[in-house]
């Protein structure tokens, strides 16, 4: 029998109405089921999309992902909680116990680790495809504010569930990561101590680091991604992708949510869920012997993503290096989508053809200069020594820093001369470049650094562990 509602005028109205009128379900368990899923979706989704946001290769399914992986953490996190005391020593034999004594204990443990890991990778990739396809622009600042908000809460998820396994790796990572914290003036020390919850870590910073871990940073993940996912469908839903030489609003049929994107959605899950099963099953996350504060393992290094922050204490003055400069950096991630405006090119991966070229550039040129500073730091520049009276802080920390400001400044010119860049694509020149040069900072500090923070190469990092 025909469900649907009779039309009573075929006015534009009722045509509308019509389009949006629920589906009938039949009377069957079956069927109330998939109402109920339905109008789940429906909460998540607006009932249509633009066809052409459904292009695999405009958003890469990344923030999708991130989403997977948040609740993955969350699942797995509450049976991991189950089975942990947040004191020492008992944390890492309960660790022990979860790896052999329990069921699914050392996959679900992996599982964790693996998605918390990978979910800062995944935000990152996220953050560059809404950069690179202007996707913060016309409404969506907030939303990118939002995501920076994120960000720092997945750091700072991983950075405390970093400590709760209690082994020498966490331990010594946390003394690193935290000694940062006391380079910010005036109340580094204070901050340190309170996260610390005393001189150094230890009993109270685990149970801090796990009070941080269960309770304030989930549910405060919980709030921003709610607001995260509102507010895409409140803007609009997504920027609609779009080739550089299309003009103006780019025009895109539009298609059911259910089950042109669910479909879509569901196939990605099923794959990285299987993915990451597998991966979970095979890859142990690490786990050394138990802590020793007497015992400092040289190097001493920070988590993989503070890496590039702890290379940087190796170049600069650390209140330059800690505290200027990455609040430089996210202050200007805060504020690009209050400079970079254009509406025109939102849609477009990299602002136009000139602008693709550019980012390759961008990225070369970073993966070339950056080690190439490195070394001349390394062996050649010597500025509390050639500038010997000054304090270091200028020496060290200053006088580095404008010397990298005008090299930008150079290289920001020397773009807009050479391919007459406009000011998008030179926002963009720069933005490649500095996020290159952090992740090839971040790879020196992991596999370029060996014993007393020396260069070496990789494989005589291995040898001497
Ligand atoms: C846990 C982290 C995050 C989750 C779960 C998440 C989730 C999502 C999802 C599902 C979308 C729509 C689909 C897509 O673009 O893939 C989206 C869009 C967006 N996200 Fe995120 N996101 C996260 C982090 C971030 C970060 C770090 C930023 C940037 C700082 C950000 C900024 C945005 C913006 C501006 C949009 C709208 C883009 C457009 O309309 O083209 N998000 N996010």
């Amino acid at each position: 029998m025909d469900k649907t509602p009779p039309l009573a005028n075929n006015t534009p109205l009722d045509r509308m109405r019509q389009r949006l009128a629920p589906p009938e379900y039949p009377h069957d368990d079956r069927s109330r089921m998939r109402m109920v899923m339905d109008s789940l979706i429906l909460h998540l989704h607006p009932s249509k999309v633009p066809e052409r946001t459904l292009t695999w290769t405009y958003t890469w399914g990344l923030g999708g992902l991130a989403g997977l992986l948040t609740m993955i953490l969350a699942i797995t996190g509450v049976f991991l909680q189950m089975n942990y005391t947040p004191a020492p020593p008992q944390a890492y034999l309960d660790v022990l116990a979860l790896r052999s004594n329990t069921w699914f204990g050392d996959a679900l443990r992996n599982l964790h680790h693996w998605s918390a890991n990978l979910l800062i990778v995944v935000s990152l990739l996220h953050l560059l495809r809404v950069f690179f396809t202007g996707g913060y622009r016309r409404g969506r600042e907030l939303n990118w504010l939002l995501g920076l908000g994120m960000l720092l809460l997945v750091l700072g998820a991983n950075f405390t569930g970093y400590l709760l396994p209690w082994d020498q790796l966490a331990f010594w990572a946390i003394t690193v990561g935290t000694s940062i914290v006391s380079y910010i003036p005036l109340i580094g020390d204070f901050l340190n101590r309170l996260l610390l919850g005393g001189p150094e870590v230890g009993a109270a910073t685990l149970l801090n680091f796990y009070a941080l871990h269960i309770s304030f940073i989930p549910i405060m993940v919980v709030i921003l991604m709610s607001y995260h996912f509102w507010r895409v469908r409140k803007d609009g839903g997504l920027t609609v992708p779009k080739s550089p030489e299309e003009k103006g609003e780019p025009k895109s049929e539009r298609v059911t949510t259910i089950p042109h994107l669910v479909r879509r959605e569901l196939v990605w899950a099923m794959i990285w869920l299987a993915i990451l099963i597998l991966w979970a099953m095979l890859v142990p996350a690490p786990l050394e012997g138990i802590a020793n504060p007497l015992v400092s393992p040289n190097p001493a290094k920070a988590p993989w993503y503070f890496m590039g922050l702890q290379e940087m204490l190796l170049h600069f003055h650390p209140l330059v290096g800690a505290v200027i400069i990455p609040i430089l950096g996210l202050g200007t991630l805060a504020i690009l989508p209050f400079i970079d405006i254009n509406p025109e090119t939102i849609g477009v991966y990299f602002r136009s053809r000139r602008g693709q070229a550019l980012a390759l550039l961008a990225a070369g040129l970073g993966l070339l200069i950056t080690p190439a500073w490195v070394l001349l730091d390394e062996f050649v520049l010597d500025w509390p020594a050639w500038l010997s009276g000054w304090p270091t802080f200028i020496s060290n920390g200053l006088v580095p820093l404008a010397i990298v400001l005008l090299g930008l400044f150079a290289l920001d010119e020397g773009i807009q001369r050479l391919f007459r860049a406009d000011a998008e694509e030179r926002t963009l020149f720069l933005f490649v470049f500095l996020f290159s040069a952090l992740i090839v900072l971040t790879l020196i500090g992991i596999f370029f650094r060996g014993a007393g923070m020396a260069l070496v190469w990789p494989w005589e990092l291995t040898a001497g562990h």
